[in-house]
C-alpha cells in the first residue's frame, strides 16, 4: 500500500528518502517518486517512475536531485493506472508538492469543481485534487497552513498527507486522518513516514500523530494542531531496535525464509507463556485475566489470513470454552449492525495493526456495547495495538513478504492460549489443558518435521504448473486451514484456488471437478476423517486429481489418482498449525515454478491502509 517518507533537514535528503522508500517496499506498490526542494531556489525537483524503487534509483543516478527538504512516495494504484503521470509526488501549479496515502471519497465532485474553475489536472488520481485545492487556497490569500486546514475540512475518506510549498521552503505539513503517519525526531531535522520502519536508519524517537492531527515542521521546529486546529503537545516515544535482521539470509525469498522461521517464531511466542503443565496468564500481558473472567461471548475480527486465524479460533473457543464466538471479516463487520451479547469481548487480529477495515471495526466496536476491546498484533507501535484497550503482542518477528505465513501460525498459537484460558474458566479439565500444553512444548519440533516435506512438495508443485484452478477442502477446524491454503496459493502463484468445506462439495463445486482439477484435502486422522473420505470419494468418482494431506497413513488407498502426503502427527488441538506448513510450501513452490513476484505479488500490499 502507499508509502510516505518526508524529511526536512540541514543536509541533503534524497538519500534518506530513498532509504525510507526501500524500507517501505514490503508494503507493496507499483510506482515511486521523489521531489526535493532547495531552500535557495524554492522550486521542486521531481523524478517519478512506473515500477520499483530500484528504477527510481537508476533515474536518480542519471539525474541527481538536490534539496534539504523533500517528499517521497510509493504508490499502490487506486484511482488511475500505475503510470508515471499518476505517481506521487504531485505538484500543483509549481507551488504545492503532495504525497498521499488513502482515498478521497468525494474526489469526483472536488475534481469537477476544480475543472469548472479552469484548473487543468495532470493525473487521474484523487490525490492531485488535494494538491490543487491547497494551491487554490494559497492563491486566494491563505497561508500554507490555512490552505491545508481548509482543504482537509472538505475531504471525505481516510488519508495521510505530506505537503510542501514553494513559498514556504523547508516546511513540511503532515496530516493524519484515518491512515497511519508518524513524525520522526532528529537533531535539527524532522521526518515523516507511513511507519517507523522507514526511518529507523535516521531516528528512534517518534511521535504517533492522533486522528485529525496536522503537524507543521521545519528542520528546527515542530508544531502539532489537533482536529479542532488547537496547538497540542504529543508525547514522543522511543522505539527500541528489536535487533531483528530483516534480510533474507541464504534464502531466495523473504517468504521462504519466513516459512522456515516458524519453529523459532513459535518458540518465541510461547516463551514465558506456558509453564511445564499450564498456561501462565501473566505471560499474555497485563489485565488479561481480569478481562477473561468477565468474558461470556467473543467477536473476532480480521482481514485475509488474520480472518482465517479468527475462524480457526472460533472452532477452538466454542469447542473448549463453550462460549459463543463469531469470526468476521472486518470489512463486513464495520458496516453491519451486529448484535452484541452481554459480556462480549471484541478481539481484533492483525499482523500489521494497520489494516484500515480492522481499525474501522475496532472504532465501531468502541461505540457499541462491547465489554472490552483487545488486539492480537505483531507491530507494537501499530494503530490497532495503541487504540485497543488491551493488546497481546505477537512474537512472529518482522514479516516482510506480502503473503502472511509465520504471522498466521504464531497468531494461532496465541489464539489457542486465549481459547484455553477462556476454557479454564468454564470447567475445561486441567488434565486436558496439561495435555495440550505438553504438546505445545514440542510444537516447534513438529513444525520442523513438517518443513522437511519441502523437497517432496517441490516435486509435487510441478503437477500444478499447467493447471489454472485448484480446490482446497477441509472439515471442522481444518476448513479455515483449507481456506488459508487456497489464499496462499492464489495470492502468490496467481492461480485460481477456492477453499471449501468438504461436506459442501456436492452442493455445487463438484460440478467443477474433472481430471484437470487438482483437489487438495486437509484430512488429519480425527473424528471427521471418515466423513472427509466419503467426500473425497465423490471427487475420485468424477476423475478429480486428489492430493491428500493427512497424518499417519489414515487409510487412504495409495492409488494412482490419490497422492497422500503424510504430515507429522500432533495433538488434535495443534493440527491446524502443523497442517498449514505444507500448504504454505505448496504455494511457495508453485509460485516459484510459475516465476511470479513471490515477495511482492502483483496488485496486493502488505499493509492495507485503505478501505
Ligand atoms: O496486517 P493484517 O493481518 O491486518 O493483514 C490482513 C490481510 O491483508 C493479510 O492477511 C493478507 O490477506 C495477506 N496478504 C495474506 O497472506
Amino acid at each position: 500500500m502507499c508509502g510516505i517518507v518526508g524529511a526536512t533537514a540541514k543536509r541533503q535528503v534524497s538519500g534518506i528518502l530513498i532509504e525510507g522508500l526501500l524500507r517501505l517496499e514490503y508494503r507493496g506498490y507499483d510506482s515511486a517518486g521523489i521531489a526535493t526542494q532547495e531552500i535557495s531556489t524554492k522550486s521542486f525537483n521531481r523524478i517519478r517512475v512506473s515500477g520499483k524503487v530500484r528504477d527510481l534509483v537508476v533515474a536518480l543516478s542519471e539525474q541527481p536531485i538536490r534539496g534539504t527538504g523533500g517528499l517521497a512516495h510509493t504508490r499502490w494504484a487506486t484511482h488511475g493506472a500505475p503510470i508515471e503521470r499518476n505517481a506521487h509526488p504531485h505538484i500543483a501549479n509549481g507551488r504545492i508538492a503532495l504525497v498521499h496515502n488513502g482515498t478521497i471519497e468525494n474526489f469526483v465532485s472536488l475534481r469537477k469543481e476544480l475543472e469548472d474553475s479552469g484548473r487543468q489536472l495532470d493525473s487521474q488520481t484523487d490525490s492531485e485534487v488535494v494538491a490543487q485545492l491547497v494551491d487554490l487556497g494559497i492563491e486566494s490569500g491563505s497561508t500554507f497552513l490555512g490552505a491545508v486546514q481548509q482543504t482537509v475540512a472538505r475531504l471525505e475518506g481516510a488519508f495521510a498527507l505530506g505537503l510542501m510549498c514553494s513559498t514556504d521552503p523547508g516546511t513540511i505539513i503532515a496530516v493524519r486522518k484515518g491512515c497511519p503517519l508518524v513524525v520522526g525526531l532528529g537533531t535539527d531535522e524532522h521526518f515523516i513516514a507511513s511507519d517507523v520502519l522507514a526511518l529507523r536508519s535516521v531516528t528512534n524517537q517518534f511521535i504517533f500523530l492522533d486522528e485529525g492531527d496536522i503537524a507543521v515542521m521545519s528542520s528546527g521546529s515542530l508544531q502539532i494542531f489537533d482536529e479542532q486546529g488547537q496547538p497540542v503537545e504529543r508525547d514522543s516515544i522511543r522505539v527500541s531496535d528489536q535487533g531483528e535482521s530483516v534480510d533474507k539470509g541464504s534464502y531466495r525469498h523473504y517468504l521462504e525464509k519466513e516459512i522456515h522461521d516458524q519453529p523459532q517464531a513459535i518458540r518465541s511466542t510461547l516463551e514465558g507463556r506456558i509453564t511445564e503443565q499450564h498456561i501462565s496468564e501473566p505471560g499474555l500481558g497485563r489485565c488479561v485475566s481480569e478481562i477473561f473472567d468477565k468474558t461470556s461471548a467473543i467477536s473476532i475480527v480480521g482481514c485475509g489470513t488474520s480472518y482465517y486465524a479468527a475462524y480457526v479460533a472460533k472452532y477452538w473457543i466454542e469447542d473448549m470454552a463453550q462460549i459463543p464466538c463469531s469470526a468476521e471479516i472486518a470489512s463486513e463487520f464495520r458496516y453491519r449492525n451486529a448484535a452484541v451479547l452481554d459480556g462480549s469481548l471484541f478481539l481484533s487480529l492483525s499482523q500489521s495493526g494497520e489494516s484500515a477495515d480492522t481499525i474501522a471495526a475496532l472504532r465501531l466496536a468502541e461505540q457499541r456495547n462491547y465489554m472490552h476491546t483487545m488486539n492480537i498484533g505483531n507491530v507494537p507501535t501499530s494503530t490497532l495495538m495503541r487504540e485497543s484497550a488491551t493488546a497481546i503482542a505477537m512474537r512472529a518477528g518482522v514479516e516482510v513478504s506480502v503473503a502472511s505465513t509465520k504471522s498466521f501460525t504464531t497468531m494461532l498459537v496465541d489464539l489457542l492460549l486465549v481459547a484455553l484460558l477462556l476454557a479454564r474458566r468454564r470447567g475445561f479439565p486441567r488434565e486436558r489443558e496439561h495435555e495440550i500444553v505438553k504438546a505445545l512444548h514440542i510444537l516447534d519440533e513438529a513444525v520442523e518435521c513438517a518443513l522437511l516435506l519441502d523437497d517432496r512438495i517441490r516435486q509435487l508443485a510441478e503437477e500444478f504448473l499447467l493447471t489454472q484452478h485448484a480446490l482446497f477442502l477441509g472439515r471442522g477446524v481444518h476448513y479455515p486451514v483449507a481456506l488459508e491454503g487456497a489464499l496462499k496459493l492464489k495470492e502468490i502463484s496467481y492461480m485460481h484456488a477456492e477453499g471449501y468445506p468438504a461436506g459442501e462439495l456436492k452442493h455445487g463445486p463438484l460440478a467443477l471437478v474433472d481430471a484437470d482439477m487438482p483437489v487438495v484435502a486437509v484430512a488429519p486422522n480425527n473424528e471427521l476423517l471418515r466423513k472427509v473420505q466419503l467426500n473425497l470419494q465423490e471427487v475420485r468418482a468424477r476423475g478429480g486429481r486428489l492430493y491428500v494431506f493427512t497424518d499417519e497413513a489414515a487409510d487412504f488407498d495409495h492409488q494412482n489418482d490419490v497422492v497422500v502426503i503424510e504430515v507429522p502427527k500432533v495433538h488434535p488441538a495443534l493440527s491446524p498449525i502443523v497442517f498449514t506448513i505444507p500448504l504454505q510450501l505448496l504455494a511457495y513452490h508453485v509460485a516459484t515454478l510459475r516465476g511470479t513476484d513471490i515477495d511482492q505479488p502483483r496488485n496486493i500490499a502488505k499493509s492495507v491502509t485503505v478501505e
